[in-house]
This record gives structure tokens, sequence and C-alpha cells, in this order.
């Protein structure tokens, strides 16, 4: 696993953009061969989403033969309310680019069947020949898309009941008010997130302290479902300073070291010149 350690959330954003910019550019999708980009939703990713606008703004980074999917999707929030993932995929990213509506795929948690739609997502993942890189988050208690603690870290799309630490989480997008906060969600499998070609996972801010120190320091464990990036051939981990306050001393020295940020980013930075 490859941990980046950027010195705060803004330095976090522009190596992400960067790093999937350059991924996307590299692979040079065309219509027959679209780059397949798996998508969070949350705060973290939200300043990753900016610069990305920014950059197919500049014209440097085209999502015309792009085709994504995403993580999440809260069951029964209807599509239209603010905070269901397909507003916030709209609001914060999709509405800003050239991407091409059909090309967008968000599971339904207001389907008829769920189980029938969690089936479905996978199969047209399948079809599309896999997802070349899966961006994500993470949450507080470790977890991965909604892969609650316990998740099997073998498992596919299907329903998951939110854990109380989630839910408390997530309270400060439905007016702080847990009940109002959805308590299932449909959600991709740690399984199918690993089955991507490249997976990068944003981790910023105290309260992600603990979570990362698990993922990183500790063994894999299915309590900190986040961890199965361990296992990953070409896993990346973009955190912030505030991120590493858990993280074993020889842990943060060593990726330190390692990852010769500054010189990265310089290299990175061209692209916004
Ligand atoms: C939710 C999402 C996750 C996300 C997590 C962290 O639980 N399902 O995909 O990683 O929130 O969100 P934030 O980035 O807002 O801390």
């Amino acid at each position: 696993m490859r941990v980046i350690i950027a010195k705060d959330y803004d330095e976090m954003s522009l190596w992400a953009a960067n790093y999937v910019a350059q991924r996307i550019i590299e692979a040079n999708p065309t219509h027959e061969h679209p780059f397949k980009l798996g998508c969070p939703t949350g705060s973290s990713p939200l300043g990753l989403y900016r610069r990305l606008i920014e950059l197919n703004k500049k014209g440097v980074l085209s999502f015309q033969n792009v085709v994504t999917f995403n993580m999440d999707e809260y069951v029964n929030l209807p599509v239209e309310h603010p905070e269901s993932y397909h507003s916030f995929m709209w609001n914060n990213f999709f509405s800003h680019i050239d991407i091409k509506k059909e090309n967008v795929h968000i599971l339904d948690g207001n389907a008829p069947d769920l189980l029938a739609e969690c089936a479905h997502y996978e199969e047209m993942i399948a079809q599309a020949g896999g997802i070349d890189l899966f961006m994500g988050g993470i949450g507080e208690d470790g977890h991965i898309a909604f892969n609650e603690p316990g998740s099997s870290l073998t498992s596919r799309t299907r329903i998951k009941t939110l854990t109380s630490n989630t839910i408390q989480a997530n309270k400060r997008f439905f007016d702080n008010d847990e009940t109002l906060v959805p308590k299932l969600a449909l959600t991709v499998g740690v399984g199918t997130v690993m089955d991507a070609k490249e997976v990068l996972i944003l981790c910023n801010g105290p309260k992600k302290a603990r979570a990362l120190h698990h993922m990183i320091d500790n063994g894999v464990n299915h309590m900190w479902t986040a961890s199965m990036l361990q296992m990953h051939p070409h896993g990346t981990v973009v955190c912030d300073e505030d991120a590493t306050a858990e993280m074993k001393l020889s842990t943060y020295q060593y990726f330190k070291d390692k990852q010769r940020l500054q010189g990265m980013l310089e290299q990175y930075l061209e692209l916004y010149k």
C-alpha cells in the first residue's frame, strides 16, 4: 500500500485530483474503451471534485469517455432529496463536467426490488469490464463505502444497516437530527472495490485518525474494513497531517521518507500551469 501524507486538505485534494487526472489522460479513453471510475460521496472528496472540475474547464481533462459507478446510496431517500447521493454527485461534480448522463451509474435506493438492483449493479460493472480506478473516503469507524465494521471482506453489492456511529457522523447533513438519517443503504462490497485495478482512498482530519491507524498500522481486520486495502496490489491512501495523529511514529516516518511528496507535487502541479 502506498501512503501519501499531504500537509493539509487542499494539498491532499490537489494530489488526488492530479493522480486521477493522470490516470484518465494516460488511458486515452475512447467511446469503445472508456475509463471506468468509481466515485465516493462525503466531505472528503469535495476538494478532489473541485480540482477535477477545474481541470475539465481548463480543457486539460475530458470526461466524455469516462463511465462512473458510485459507491453507495441511501435506501428510501427520494432521489431529489438534497442529501441523496444522486443529488450530491450531480450538484458537486457531474453537472460541472462534460460527462454523458448515460455514463453515470448510481445505485437506486428506491428500486422496487433492492436485491435485484444490487445484483444488476454488479452485472453492469462486469459488463463494463471492471473499474479502472475506485476512489473512496473512509468512515470514522474505518468503513469503506457503507461496509460497516464486521462486513465480509469479500462482500459484493448489497443492502447494509448503518451503524449508530455512521448515523451520528452523517446527521450533520440532516439538520443534525439522527432520526432523519436513513438507516439502510445500498453499497458496493469490499470485494467490489478490491476488484478495481487501482484504489485511491482519501482520509483527512483528526476524526479519521483512529481509522487510519487501524487501516495502516495493524493487520487486515473486518472491524476496519478499509484495512483490506493492504491486500490490494495497487492501493493508495492520501491523507493529511491531521489524520496521522494516531499513526505509529515509525509508520509515519517510513511513509514520509518514501513519498518525496514535494517532488511529486511539483510534477503534478505542471497540469495547472
Ligand atoms: C459515508 C459514505 C462513505 C464516506 C464516509 C465518510 O459513510 N458512505 O463512502 O467515505 O461517509 O464521509 P466524509 O468524507 O464526509 O467524512
